[in-house]
This record gives structure tokens, C-alpha cells and sequence, in this order.
């Protein structure tokens, strides 16, 4: 605790420099920009507390002020133990107005790096809120929790949810001995958090108004809950805004994937073979991006409309299997598990790159891979492992299986956030000021407000739309202001 303000970060006199980077990260984050200008006066967020779970980067700097801006307390963490960009985490601590010394910025809980433990404390401690409401404002209640949770990948969710269960359950989490290293660790602190407080969860549950979740991952694990009717709480499903999941995660990732792999092994993708499990829209972005760096690239699909979508665009479609023998790197991007099971990295060329930018590590067989009988992990530099095999070859595990554009590079560029970004603080308004509108289901965001988003970025790259006339409006009965496309268009 430093100025009244309690965070965790690396190194505070790393602020100044990613004061810079969010300064110009502001220029190429015009939809957020409009959004505050919008918001000016009215402070819609005023009184919200929201805990954030997402990549703690430069670009989620300019989120997090802009959350600030229209009117709402914040703590954040990362969502990933490699993501977070050090310098950015310091300048948002700091804030703008702040010193290093006297830091007048948000809480955030977050470095790059992080042990699984200390990823759930950070996880923890940023839905930890303490003391009363700010001097001033309307919200002077003692609070021990969020009111709104911004989430990626649903780790917040999840925390709030299985600690709820087991406190109605009345039973003490305990791990089984074949559970992921991942849920150990993770059982292990809520078992600590009940054993210090068995209503904790409940209360916080019963807090929040609702969450609004990034990612495809995230928003899977939403819709199961509201299935199971298990949902404590409304959701939106920001990812599936077109304005996101057909650009943060197609274009983002033609931009970053190739600069994670640059970045962790400087290895020349041209003339090699390229294998992207999964033909989604990462998938999508991803074959794209190698493509562009003159890969051959070979997709791995389940779905047939996906794996003929990849043969139109130009790629061959075989399974990982027959794939193998060529392939000079491999990359997952399917949000589902077991993808690549370590007796097919057992059998992959020497110094095949293997990596992983869907959301979660165990699409790769990284437990697999560290039991493997003789096998030897030679670290080569923070994030880039080469594993190798008793038979002497190796492979290149980028991440520790972890999203490589984020824990090798940067992740995705500032315009693209924009996109998702405006559509998450838009989302964020739309659950904590219409609360009353909202049950404990899962929502997407109206067309409309897609539109918006998309405009203001078709404008901010120069881009002049052409007006609809009455006439054609009503030939294709449509509004002259949109939505200019029924619901189930697919983009
Ligand atoms: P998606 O659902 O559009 O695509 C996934 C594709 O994988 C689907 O077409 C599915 O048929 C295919 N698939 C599933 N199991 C497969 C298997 N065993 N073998 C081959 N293909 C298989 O999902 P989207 O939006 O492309 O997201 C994928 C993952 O990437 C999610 O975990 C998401 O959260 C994450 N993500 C990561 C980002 C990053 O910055 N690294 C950005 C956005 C999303």
C-alpha cells in the first residue's frame, strides 16, 4: 500500500515509460476516445466497482482509464501469468496525475510471470474491495465487494461461482490427486478464502449486478452455467459482437501471432510448413498471418463447414496426424483440449515450433510433455523452452503452452482493442445503468451499437460510407440509420 492505494506490480519506475505508450496507444484507440468524449458529463459508471480480469497491457491501460473516466472504481489483475506488460501495469497504478511515489492511479494486482498461486492471489485480491465508498460519492457504504465484474476467459467468474457452490454445499474444496496442477492451486485458495470467511462468495454473488466477458472461452463457460441455471448473475457476451470476434480475433491475431513466433525464435516462416489446428476465427487470422509470411500453411478442422471455409481460402485440410511428418510449426487455436498429445510432439521434426494462442494451455499436452520418460526442458530465454526427446530431438514449446502472442509478444494492437474495448465498456454501461432489464441469462449487445463501433473506426482510418437513400432503405427494408442486417447475418 503505497498513497492509500494497494496494488502488486513489478516496478512502479517503469511508469513514465508506459505513460508514453498509453499516450500514443490513445491515438489508435478511437472508439474508446469517443466513448469518454460521449460520456463527459454524465458519469454513467458513477458508483460502479468493477474487477477486472484481462491482459494486463497497454491497451487494457486505456480501458481501464477510460472505465475511470466515465465515472467507476476499479481494481484489475491479469488473466494470464505471462500477459501483463510490466510498464503498463505501473503507469495505470500510478495514473496520471500520480508519481511513483505518490501513485494516484488504480489498484492492479499483476506482473509478468506470475507462479499459478500467485495468479489466484492476484485473482483474489483484485475482488477484494475494502473500507467504504469514495469521499463525495454517492456509494459511502462499507463494501467487501465488486459490483460488476469485466472478465476474459471467465477466471473472475469462475472464482465467484465455484466459491459460492461450495459454501452452499458446505464442504471444504480439497484436490484430487489427478486433477490439473491448475485446479489444484486454484481449489487450494478458495479452500484458504473459506476457511477465513464461509459466506464470502454468497455475499459477493449476491453484489454483483453482472459481468461482461471477452472471450470465446469465457462466454462458453457463461452459457453453461446459464444452462445448468447456475448463473449468479447477468452476463453480456462481448466476444460475440461482430465489432470483436470478427476482428479482435481474426485481424488481431494476424497481427500478433507472427510476432509472438518472431519474437520468441527469430525463425524464418518462409518456405515452411505451417499446421493451425482449428479454422475459427483465430484460426482464421491465424493461417492468414502465416500465409502472409509465405508458410504453406495446413489447417486441422472437426467442423466441415470451417474446413471447407479453409479450402477456399487456399490451405489443405489433413488431420494432425497426417500433417505431422511436414510440419515445421504448430499451432493450436481451437479452445478446446488434447489437441496435440505429447506422443505427437514425440514424433515431430527437430526444432518444430510448438505453441498455443487459443485460451487456455491445455490444448497442448503440457502435463503429458513434462512426464514424457526422459525428456529434458532446456530453457532458452523467458517464455521460449526447447523440450528435448530421449532420442535427441526437440521442440520448441513457446509460452508453456500459454496464448504466445501474449506471453511472447505484446498481444493484439491498439485498434483492434478499440473495437473490443468500446464494445466492453459499452456493454459495461448498458448491464450496471439498465440493471433492472437484465435477468441471470447471457446477452449480447444490439446491432446497433455494433454499428456504432464499427463506424467511428471506419471513420478514424479515413473511410467514407455510403448513405442509403428512403427509396433503398425500404427495398431492402431496412432503417436509413440501421441496423442495416437481421440478426442472423453472419459477416
Ligand atoms: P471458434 O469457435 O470460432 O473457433 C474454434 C475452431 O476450432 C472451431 O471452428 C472448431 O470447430 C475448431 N475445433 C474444435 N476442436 C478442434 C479439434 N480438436 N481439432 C481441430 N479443430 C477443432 O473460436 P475462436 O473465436 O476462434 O477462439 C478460439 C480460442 O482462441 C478460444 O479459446 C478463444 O478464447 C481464444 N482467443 C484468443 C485470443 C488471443 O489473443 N490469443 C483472441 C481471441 C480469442
Amino acid at each position: 500500500t503505497r498513497n492509500g492505494l494497494d496494488f502488486a506490480v513489478a516496478d512502479l519506475g517503469a511508469a513514465e515509460f508506459g505513460r508514453k505508450e498509453i499516450r500514443l496507444a490513445e491515438h489508435e484507440m478511437p472508439g474508446l476516445m469517443a466513448l469518454r468524449r460521449e460520456h463527459a458529463e454524465a458519469y454513467p459508471l458513477r458508483g460502479a466497482r468493477i474487477s477486472g480480469s484481462l491482459h494486463m497491457t497497454v491497451q487494457t491501460a486505456v480501458l481501464i482509464e477510460t472505465l475511470v473516466a466515465l465515472g467507476a472504481e476499479v481494481r484489475w489483475a491479469s488473466c494470464n501469468i505471462f500477459s501483463t506488460q510490466d510498464h503498463a501495469a505501473a503507469a495505470v497504478v500510478v495514473g496520471p496525475h500520480g508519481t511513483p511515489e505518490e501513485p494516484r492511479g488504480v489498484p492492479v494486482f499483476a506482473w509478468k510471470g506470475e507462479t499459478l498461486s500467485e495468479y489466484w492471489w492476484c485473482t483474489e485480491r483484485m475482488l477484494t474491495w475494502q473500507g467504504e465508498g469514495p469521499t463525495g460519492s454517492d456509494d459511502r457504504t462499507p463494501r467487501s465487494g465488486p459490483n460488476m465484474i469485466l472478465d476474459d476467459g471467465g477466471d473472475a467468474t469462475m472464482l465467484v461461482h465455484k466459491g459460492a457452490e461450495f459454501e452452499r454445499a458446505g464442504v471444504v474444496p480439497t484436490p484430487e490427486t489427478d486433477d490439473p496442477e491448475e485446479y489444484k492451486v486454484f481449489l487450494e485458495l478458495l479452500r484458504n478464502s473459506l476457511e477465513a470467511d464461509r459466506s464470502r462468495w454468497t455475499r459477493i454473488g449476491e453484489g454483483v449486478k453482472g459481468v461482461t466477458e471477452e472471450t470465446t472461452t469465457g462466454v462458453l463457460r457463461l452459457y453453461q452455467l446459464a444452462a445448468q441455471g447456475e448463473l449468479l448473475f447477468p452476463a453480456i457476451n462481448v466476444n460475440d459482437s461482430v465489432t470483436k470476434s470478427k476482428f479482435d480475433n481474426r485481424y488481431g491475431i494476424r497481427h500478433s501471432l507472427i510476432d509472438g513466433i518472431n519474437r520468441g525464435t527469430d525463425v524464418l516462416m518462409g518456405g515452411k510448413v505451417a499446421v493451425v489446428c482449428g479454422y475459427g476465427d483465430v484460426g482464421k487470422g491465424a493461417a492468414d498471418s502465416l500465409a502472409g509470411q509465405g508458410a504453406r500453411v495446413i489447417v486441422t478442422e472437426i467442423d466441415p463447414i470451417c474446413a471447407l471455409q479453409a479450402q477456399m481460402d487456399g490451405y489443405q485440410v489433413k488431420t494432425l496426424e497426417s500433417a505431422l511428418p511436414e510440419a515445421d510449426i504448430v499451432i493450436t487455436t481451437t479452445g478446446n483440449k488434447d489437441v496435440v498429445m505429447v506422443e505427437q510432439m514425440a514424433r515431430m521434426k527437430h526444432q518444430t515450433i510448438v505453441g498455443n494462442i487459443g485460451h487456455f494451455d491445455n490444448e497442448l499436452d503440457m502435463a503429458g510433455l513434462a512426464r514424457y520418460p526422459g525428456i529434458r526442458r532446456e530453457n532458452i530465454k523467458p517464455q521460449v523452452d526447447e523440450w528435448i526427446f530421449p532420442d535427441g530431438h526437440s521442440i520448441l514449446v513457446l509460452s508453456e503452452g500459454r496464448l504466445l502472442n501474449l506471453g511472447n509478444a505484446t498481444g493484439h494492437p491498439s485498434f483492434v482493442m478499440s473495437n473490443s474495448f468500446s464494445n466492453q465498456v459499452i456493454a459495461q454501461v448498458e448491464l450496471f445503468t439498465k440493471n433492472a432489464e437484465y435477468d441471470r441469462e447471457v446477452y449480447r449487445l444490439p446491432k446497433k451499437l455494433d454499428e456504432h463501433v464499427a463506424r467511428i473506426h471506419v471513420q478514424a482510418l479515413g473511410g467514407e460510407l455510403t448513405k442509403l437513400t428512403k427509396e433503398q432503405a425500404e427495398y431492402i427494408d431496412v432503417d436509413v440509420v440501421g441496423p442495416y442486417k437481421p440478426d442472423h447475418y453472419r459477416y
